[in-house]
Parts: structure tokens; sequence; C-alpha cells
């Protein structure tokens, strides 16, 4: 897909030239600053009945008089906020998607100035409108033919605007990247399958990539990853890609993904209905990789680590068993009352091992836990850390990335229900406040770090008919690294 700005002409959005003409209209009736033949035909629709100042409103016109685009849609905008902005191109784009349109030029009329926050939505909304998983189904009706994107914009703001569309081009590459990878389904993404693919992502984008298997596990005593690795045939690989583009020796950002390629629960295993998803337990794992790619795509000037515990969570006849007791990697021991609890065991053996990297900061990233989609829904993505100009920048990144996030709170408090008499501690609590126990089981192996965690349980893919990864929360990992940037 080819994004670029274009100058509005003197004949105004009218005179474009292009299979479709999708003009966003802010506010709650007509604004000013519609050419006279594009309010003629907008008049005559809300006429009709057709169309409505309301969120979501659009209306597709073919070959109307007084325009030189072959087809127009009107879509409505009612807020005039970035969200709003990204959802109404969905909204227009989606309703030209499986048609013939080759080109749309997208303009904005009555509502603020096209800059390149918009330009960033507008990459993502397309790229989200029209991407299709085809990969163990080829047969899914073609992808849509639309391939030149033109935002409208003056001249004096095109700089910006430019900046914005290629900044979106590297995260959607990545968002595109993460969505992928998310829904293949776990016999297609395997431990080793994951760390095939981070290797061709290094060769293809100048990524340092270094996979450590079992037996390097074993020598580290990675006790936690390995327990929950030895239920499966499928070998653990434990992936490290590094993007150096900061300058030589600055802390780099570590960014831990939790890379469950299947999650059955083990021994204490899951219910069937709906286990599928499980193989959405990598989404942590595939947004770090997509972070990765889209760091190197733009060239950030900064140092980023990602690192990828991965394996599946299976029962069997070696599976680990509840109160089992391992040693992690920091040495510390945990009884491992609920095998269904694996993300976390996964996790503190991986942020253990980001100590060796001296990072400025680490972030990890996981569908940690059914309790935070009871938190928080499917819209923001838990936040927790102790840390708190660390959380601010986080939330900032999510807000500027349009990909949200909430901080939840880590009092000492809810530490009491981890303890043990078997080991150093348990790894769950009870089900009340079931997000923040996992993230306070973390917590005790980030003594020695700058630690945040990011609960993706809710955000990192939808189900439903519209089942599939949402390759979230790469936008808020890439702004937070960029605004990190020398
Ligand atoms: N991968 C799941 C978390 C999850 C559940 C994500 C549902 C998305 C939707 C995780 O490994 C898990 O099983 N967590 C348990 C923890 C419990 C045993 C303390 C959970 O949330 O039920
Ligand atoms: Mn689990
Ligand atoms: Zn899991």
């Amino acid at each position: 897909m080819d994004f670029r700005t274009i100058p509005p002409g003197a004949g105004g959005l009218a005179a474009m030239a292009t299979d479709a003409l999708l003009v966003v209209l802010a506010g709650t009736s007509r604004p000013d600053g519609l050419d006279t033949a594009l309010a003629t035909l907008l008049d005559a629709v809300v006429e009709a009945g057709d169309f409505e100042f309301k969120a979501g409103s659009t209306v597709v016109l073919h070959r109307p008089a007084g325009v030189a685009a072959a087809r127009v849609v009107f879509v409505a905008m009612p807020a005039a906020t970035a969200a709003a902005w990204r959802k109404a191109v969905h909204a227009g784009v989606a309703a030209i998607r499986s048609g013939g349109a080759k080109s749309v030029v997208i303009g904005s009329v009555g509502g603020a100035a096209i800059d390149d926050v918009l330009a960033e939505a507008t990459v993502a909304a397309v790229h989200d409108a029209t991407y299709t998983y085809r990969r163990t189904k080829p047969s899914a009706p073609a992808a849509s033919r639309l391939d030149s994107v033109r935002l409208a914009c003056d001249k004096a703001a095109a700089k910006r605007v430019d900046e914005g569309l290629v900044r979106g081009q590297a995260i959607a590459a990545g968002v595109l990247l993460a969505r992928e990878l998310a829904n293949r389904p776990a016999n297609h993404c395997t431990p080793s399958d994951l760390a095939d693919e981070a290797r061709t992502l290094g060769k293809a984008h100048g990524l340092k990539v270094e996979v450590l298997d079992r037996k390097d596990a074993e020598k580290l005593g990675m006790g936690a990853f390995l327990a929950v690795a030895q239920g499966s045939e499928q070998p653990p690989r434990f992936i490290v890609a590094r993007w150096n583009g900061g300058r030589k020796g600055d802390a780099p950002v570590v960014l831990v993904g939790k890379g469950i390629t299947f999650d059955t629960g083990g021994i204490s295993i899951k219910p069937a209905a709906e286990m599928d998803e499980m193989k959405f337990d990598m989404g942590g794992a595939a947004s770090v990789l997509g972070a990765l790619r889209a760091l190197a795509g733009m060239k950030a000037r900064v140092n980023v680590v990602g690192i990828v515990p991965a394996c599946e969570n299976m029962p069997s006849g070696r599976a680990v068993k509840p109160g089992d007791v391992v040693t992690s990697l920091s040495g510390q021991t945990i009884e491992i009352l609920n095998t269904d609890a694996e993300g976390r065991l996964i996790l503190c053996d991986a942020l253990t091992y980001a100590e060796r990297f001296e990072p400025a900061a680490v972030v990890d990233v996981a569908t940690l836990t059914g309790a935070c989609v009871i938190a928080l829904g499917h819209h923001r993505t838990g936040l927790f850390t102790p840390d708190d100009a660390l959380a601010a920048e986080l939330l900032a990144a999510g807000e500027r990335a349009l990909d949200p996030a909430w901080r939840m709170p880590l009092d000492d408090e809810y530490d009491e229900a981890l303890k043990s008499n078997f080991a150093d501690m348990g790894n769950v609590g009870p089900r009340a406040g079931g997000a923040i126990t996992a993230a306070m089981f973390l917590k005790r192996f980030t003594r020695k770090l700058r630690w945040a965690h990011l609960d993706i349980a809710g955000t990192a893919w939808k189900s439903g008919p519209a089942k599939g990864a949402t390759g979230r929360p790469v936008p808020l990992l890439v702004h937070f690294a960029l605004a990190r940037a020398r």
C-alpha cells in the first residue's frame, strides 16, 4: 500500500481524480468549507434519510455529478478526536474495500487540520480495514484491491503529515506481523516456528537474533521456564532479538513477551469451551517482535532488546504437577500450585535474564490473566508498575498511539496472597484481584530493574465473529521506545 499526501488543488476535493474520494465530515451538521458539488450531494443524501451526522454513518455514491472521483464516500465524525478520525477512516475504507477501487483520496472537512497524529491513524485504519488472514485459509476472499492512499492536506502541513505516514507505515508493518503470528494456529506457530520468524525478521531488518534451546536454559538454571516447557513434545525456545539503533553503550529498553504458543492449562487443565483461543497466548511475544519490526523499519535511534520465552503448556506424563517446587533463574523457589498460571513462570526467568542488559527500563507484555479481562474489558491494557515516571511514560505512549492502557495498583498488601509453606512463593493467589497478584508475582523478580508489566489478555485479540489478533500493544510499545530515542 502506497501512502502519500496530496495538496487540494484550486478545484478542491471535488476536482480530485481518484477511484474513491473519502470525505470525513466533522461535527453534527454539514460543515462549512465543502465544495458546492459535494455539498449538493450531501444535502441530497441527508434529505433522503441515507446519511446522518452520527458516528459510523457512511454512504457511497457512484459517479456523482460534478465530482471527478468515480465514487464518493461520506463518513460522519461527530467527535473531534484522533480516535474518532481513525474510526471514521476505517468505516469509510470498509465501505469500499471489497469493491473495485484501487486508489482513494481522503479529505477532512470541518475538523482539525490533518497532522502527523491523524496521518498515523489513517495508515492504521486503512491497514486494519483491509487485512485478511490467509496463511491457513488461502481461499479467503482476495485481499482488497486498494493500493494507493492519498491524504489531502495543505502544502504547509505536508512535511509533518508525511512523517506521520512514514511512522504509521512502520508501525502498521509491526502490527501486521503481530496479528499474523498471533492468528496462526498453534500447529503452525510452535516455539521453533517463532524462533525461525525472529531469525527471518533479523535478517530482513538488521536485528541481532540469538536463540537459546533447552540445554542452554538448563545450564543457566531457568527452572521456572523449563517447568512449563517440560510437558510438551515441542522443544522450548528462548529468543533474544536486539535492535541497536541508539548510541553504543546507551542502556537499552528491554521488552519481554510471553510466548506460550498454546496454553492448555497443563495438568490444571482448562475447560474445552474456547480453548482454541489459547493459541493467542503468544500475543505478547508477537507484539514484541512486531515492535522490533516497526522500530527497525523506521531506523529508530534507540537500543531495544526483545526477549521471548517460548514454549507450550501441555499436560503429559512429564508435565509439571500442582505442588511441584522449582527453582527459578533468580534462585527463588516457587511452589506451582496451579499449572495454568504458567505465564508468570516463564516471564520471571526472562525478567531475571533481562538484568544482564543493564536496561534503562524493562516492560513485559503478556496475555497473563482472565482477571484482567474482567477488570478492564477489551479496550484498555492493564498497566502495572511501582514506578510513577515509567507509568506516566507508558500511559502517554498509549494515548498518543491510540492504544490505551490503564494503571492498576501494586500495594504490598497484595503480596500476602503468594505466601507458601513449601517454597519462597506460590504461583497463584485467590481469584479476587487475580491480575494484581500475577503482577505482584512478577514484581518479586524485578528488584534490580525499572519495570512495568502490561496485561494484554483483553486487548491482544477479539473473540466472536471477528475472532482474531489485534496487533496490540505494538503501537504503544513503539511510541514508548520512540519517546526515549535520542
Ligand atoms: N493465558 C491465560 C490467561 C488468559 C485467560 C488470557 C483468558 C486470555 C483469556 C493464563 O495463562 C491463565 O491461564 N491464567 C489463569 C491464572 C489463574 C490460574 C490464577 C487465569 O486467568 O485463569
Ligand atoms: Mn494459563
Ligand atoms: Zn497462559
